[in-house]
């Protein structure tokens, strides 16, 4: 590719397990989190909570917007050799409604697993997230705005959690991550499979996620790339960011995946 093609904007879509309690069990699989280090890495920007749980009022505000996913914003990260790489950023999930305790109705029906492999996603004057807190009180926050039209995405993370989760089995999981790989696969773009919470991890969680991983893509791929992150300890976030976008613009030089201990012992 010359240097005038390539790619400089990245759009990705980060997905995984989603849905009431009854699916997800008591926590998230860390979506939200993950794109919190990602997009603000300082210490005093990351929140380890974002409830999926709303009322009426902050489902419909400019925030959510009435969509099951989430604009995070852009930024722009180096990798080893000093290239620039933008990101836009949208977690896609499933936001629940606080008096009946099922998913929100919006425009669109369809199930996550299908959804989430949406590569063509607009909103109208949609509004960045930032925290839970910003709902309701957006103009004390820094407002930017989601593109304008229709974004393409240009590949997904799928996050799978490797902690343990009171009401949530690892087969469900395991099930979950492969339908929605079914559809993902379809749209033919770049996947990326992320540990998340590596730093509360469950050994034989981490060998049925790379197994998983291993699995995809048919006979004669080596499966999708594993990167194993922390987003509470900041490690391999911005790692499976770059995998990705290195995955999407193949001109670019790869850098190298580090395990989790490695990356853990280098800081
Ligand atoms: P939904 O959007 O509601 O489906 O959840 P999610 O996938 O966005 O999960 P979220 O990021 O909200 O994280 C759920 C819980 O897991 C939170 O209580 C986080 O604090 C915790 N968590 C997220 N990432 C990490 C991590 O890297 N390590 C640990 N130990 N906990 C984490
Ligand atoms: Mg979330």
């Amino acid at each position: 590719m010359s240097k005038e093609k390539r790619k400089s904007v990245f759009n990705v879509a980060v997905v995984g397990l989603s849905g009431t309690e009854q699916i997800k069990g008591t926590s998230g699989v860390g979506k939200s989190c993950l794109c919190n280090r990602f997009i603000r890495e300082e210490a005093d920007n990351y929140y380890p909570d974002h409830t999926s749980v709303l009322s009426q009022s902050d489902f419909g505000g400019r925030v959510v917007n009435n969509d099951h996913f989430l604009y995070w914003g852009d930024v722009t990260k180096k990798d080893d050799n000093g290239l620039d790489y933008k990101f836009n950023v949208i977690e896609q999930t499933e936001f629940i409604d606080d008096q009946s305790y099922q998913p929100h109705r919006s425009s669109s029906n369809q199930l996550y697993v299908k959804r989430c492999a949406q590569t063509k996603i607009s909103s109208a004057e949609k509004m960045m997230y930032i925290c839970t807190d910003q709902l309701g009180i957006e103009s004390d926050f820094d407002i930017k705005l989601m593109p304008e039209g229709k974004i393409t995405i240009d590949g997904f993370i799928i996050c799978f959690d490797v902690s343990f989760v009171n009401n949530r089995s690892i087969d469900d999981q395991v099930r979950f991550v492969q339908n929605v790989y079914h559809y993902l696969a379809k749209t033919k773009k770049p996947i990326l499979f992320a540990l998340t919470k590596c730093d509360e991890q469950v050994a034989p969680f981490v060998s049925e996620g790379t197994q998983f991983a291993a699995s995809c893509g048919g006979k004669r791929s080596n499966g999708i790339p594993v990167v194993e992150t922390s987003a509470s300890e900041n490690i391999n976030v911005t790692q499976a960011f770059l995998t990705l976008a290195q995955l999407i613009d193949k001109s670019r030089s790869k850098t190298k995946i580090v395990s989790f201990d490695d990356a853990a012992h280098a800081r």
